[in-house]
């Protein structure tokens, strides 16, 4: 039987795409990469794993709606059934959201509701916690808002910089949003 089709959407560097990718038994297969950025990261990596992109520029269209539709447009005639957001660092409008709806998945390296936003790591190390981590949820119409599907800490310790922190995050998040993945498409 063939997999069902997903999408990453992906502004910067990838590495979150990557891990998908790298995941053995991966319970979709990743038929688009979609990206705002035209030189992101992420880009580069899509290639060298033969997934086909579609890039756009916001500013090229009048307004979300436009290019939303645009992209729903490529998203169902490539087969997509999902979308998992790593680092796309826009918020998705009505149209995307009402024809994936309960479809559309993000990752946030942060304990959400604690530090939504762009800089989640660097506000959750300059408040001193000693513990965050990574939430992978639903979207809904709001910034890293949405029904949480599984979440995972990550230590913050005595001696970390803001990178050091960063790196573990990451870890986290690369073995998180596989797996969470594959369980929501029931493997
Ligand atoms: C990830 O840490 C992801 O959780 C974060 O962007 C990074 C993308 O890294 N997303 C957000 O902050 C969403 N608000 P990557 O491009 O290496 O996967």
């Amino acid at each position: 039987m063939s997999k069902p089709k997903a999408a990453v959407f992906a502004s910067g560097t990838g590495s979150n795409f990557q891990a998908i990718m790298e995941q053995p038994d991966l319970a979709c297969d990743i038929a688009l990469l979609v990206s705002d950025q035209p030189v992101a990261k992420v880009i580069e990596k899509a290639k060298n794993n033969h997934v086909p992109t579609v890039i756009f520029q916001a500013k090229d269209y009048k307004d979300k709606s436009a290019y939303e539709e645009m992209l729903a447009d490529k998203l169902i005639k490539a087969g997509v059934e999902w979308i998992f957001l790593a680092g796309y660092m826009r918020i998705v409008g009505e149209t995307l959201l009402k024809k994936f709806e309960k479809r559309i998945v993000n990752i946030h390296p942060s304990l959400l509701p604690d530090f939504p936003g762009k800089d989640a790591i660097g506000e959750a190390f300059r408040a001193g916690v000693n513990k965050t981590g990574v939430t992978v949820h639903y979207i809904d119409a709001g910034i890293d808002t949405g029904p949480v599907i599984a979440q995972a800490e990550v230590a913050v310790l005595p001696d970390d910089t803001e990178e050091t922190l960063k790196k573990r995050i990451q870890r986290a998040e690369h073995r998180l949003y596989p797996e969470v993945i594959n369980h929501l498409l029931g493997k």
